[in-house]
């Protein structure tokens, strides 16, 4: 636990489930306000306010589009109207589809660098507008992937929105740290999380990506929400512009484990 983070106010866009929701509920156990997301998912995200009050924080669910400049405003306005202020900004929210290159359609293309970069984009865009209006001390977490370093056949536009992403937070990492903004990326790797239930309920498919953990075994969400708890907490005080990997050693080229090469 880190006793300053108590009463300090976060936005956690896609918090309706998943890592997003892990991150609300760890924060609420930091007794953080915290900004619930969702984009469609109303109930998930009623469902993680619920476990924010539960833990000890308070929390409101806001529907915004990340994709668009007024969802993201929206989120910073709703935080600002019911909890006085923003301290830190997690552009979590992703979506990701299997299809070939030379199959995936424009429409596929759009939607997953629109929600995966065009909307950590404008997450941080009204965030370090406020930080730096307000003389602020701004925190912004960007969740990225392990993809965002090694190449996926079949998901060529996420692993394009995570690259982007990595240097998009080292960029602004750069540009902002004489104001005293810190920006970080989470590396997850293979999490168990609903974009990967049906995967890894599979035994089979379990095997196979636990095959491609050092640590064999897929994470949970709330190993990566204490990840965004130690870059939100001033712990991390003199870290910015990395990319923390939550992977099990997923980055570490896993096929040299045994000695082979
Ligand atoms: C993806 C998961 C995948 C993992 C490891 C993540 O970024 O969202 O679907 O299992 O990377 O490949």
């Amino acid at each position: 636990m880190y006793t300053e983070l108590a009463g300090k106010t976060a936005v956690v866009t896609g918090g309706s489930k998943g890592i997003g929701t892990a991150i609300a509920k760890r924060f609420g156990a930091e007794k953080m306000n915290v900004v619930v997301n969702y984009f469609s998912d109303s109930k998930g995200a009623e469902a993680a306010v619920k476990i924010i009050e539960e833990a000890g924080g308070k929390g409101l669910a806001v529907q915004a589009n990340v994709g668009e400049e007024a969802g993201a405003q929206k989120l910073l306005d709703a935080a600002i109207n019911t909890f006085g202020s923003v301290d830190i900004w997690v552009n979590n929210a992703g979506v990701e589809n299997r299809s070939a290159t030379h199959e995936l359609s424009l429409e596929d293309w759009n939607r997953v660098i629109t929600t995966n970069l065009t909307g950590v984009f404008l997450g941080s865009k009204v965030a370090l507008k406020y930080f730096v209006d307000n003389g602020k001390k701004g925190n912004i977490i960007n969740m990225s992937s392990v993809h965002e370093q090694i190449p996926w056949p079949g998901f060529a536009h996420y692993a394009a929105s995570k690259g982007g992403v990595k240097l998009f937070t080292e960029t602004t990492a750069m540009e902002y740290a004489k104001q005293n903004i810190r920006v970080n990326n989470i590396g997850p790797g293979a999490i168990n999380t609903p974009i990967n239930a049906k995967k890894f309920a599979d035994p089979v498919q379990y095997e196979e990506t636990a095959g491609m953990v050092p640590m064999h075994r897929i994470g949970d969400p709330e190993e990566v929400a204490a990840a965004a708890a130690w870059l939100a907490s001033d712990e991390s005080s003199y870290v910015t512009g990395v990319t923390l990997f939550v992977d099990g050693g997923m980055t570490l080229y896993p096929a040299f484990q045994d000695g082979k090469g």
